[in-house]
């Protein structure tokens, strides 16, 4: 055939197949990465999954910062003996505003992806205070001094900013609202109508018992909000698409 005669000049050329072989894989390479970037169609929506409230974020900042990833994972994998350790095998949506994401590559410690609502924040404060003190045999390094470290949420605006920059739903109103969510988060008695509105679920409470706000509250704050945003009581994951 006239067409297979041609694609002989090709084969007989390796400059000519080097250059059309490259061309077929940059096509085919388009064809498959190129839609991965228009997430809304990779990752399913479930429902429950909110994005960070301000001080939730904040805590996740702080967790990055100290490299508790290098420690613990933050992905159930839908294997039985992960499943029945930690709970529900971790799902794409409840990641999807993670940025960076925390999935992590090892376990010193165990996985975090649902330690939210498992321990009381005193539990916390023990633990991140001494952890030796609450799991004798723990080699989990002291982060007493985060107790030790107030905070204010002078940068809060900007940091959401860059997060819906990257493409986390943040509305106007939840970046004006930021400095007084993230106040009223650590607040037993403030008016947090608004900030449960907007973020519902959201633990609230003065997390370490001090009167300062602190890395440590930002930082409990953020551990009880892991894996609990999704309600699977009620929750059945759509056969894949
Ligand atoms: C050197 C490794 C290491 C680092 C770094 C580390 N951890 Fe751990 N973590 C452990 C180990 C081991 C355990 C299990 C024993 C224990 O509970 O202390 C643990 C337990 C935990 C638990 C209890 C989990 C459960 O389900 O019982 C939490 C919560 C936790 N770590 C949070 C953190 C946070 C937040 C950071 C960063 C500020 C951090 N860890 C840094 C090793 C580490």
């Amino acid at each position: 055939m006239a067409i297979l005669d041609k694609h002989a000049v090709l084969e007989k050329s390796p400059s000519l197949l080097l250059t059309f072989s490259l061309l077929v894989v940059t096509i085919g390479g388009i064809v498959e990465i190129a839609p991965l970037f228009w997430l809304e169609s990779t990752i399913e929506e479930v429902e429950g999954v909110r994005p960070y409230s301000p001080l939730e974020l904040t805590g996740r900042d702080i967790y990055v910062r100290e490299g508790c990833y290098v420690c613990h994972s933050q992905m159930i994998r839908p294997m039985r003996d992960e499943v029945e350790r930690y709970g529900h095998y971790s799902l794409a949506a409840e990641s999807m505003y993670d940025h960076p994401f925390q999935w992590g590559s090892k376990r010193t410690g165990p996985d975090l992806a649902r330690v939210g609502g498992r321990y009381s924040n005193e539990w916390h404060v023990d633990h991140f205070t001494d952890p030796q003190s609450v799991v004798p045999e723990s080699v989990m390094p002291k982060y007493a001094f985060l107790a030790r470290a107030p905070i204010e949420p002078d940068h809060i605006e900007a940091l959401m900013e860059t997060h819906r920059f990257v493409g986390v739903p943040y509305t106007d109103q939840q970046i004006s609202a930021a400095y007084a969510d993230f106040n009223a988060q650590a607040d037993p008695d403030a008016d947090t109508d608004g900030l449960l509105e907007r973020y519902p679920g959201a633990a609230i409470g003065n997390f370490d018992g001090q009167e300062a706000l602190t890395e440590m509250d930002a930082l409990i704050a953020y551990m009880q909000v892991l894996g609990t945003m999704v309600d699977f009581s009620t929750f059945t994951p759509e056969p894949s698409r």
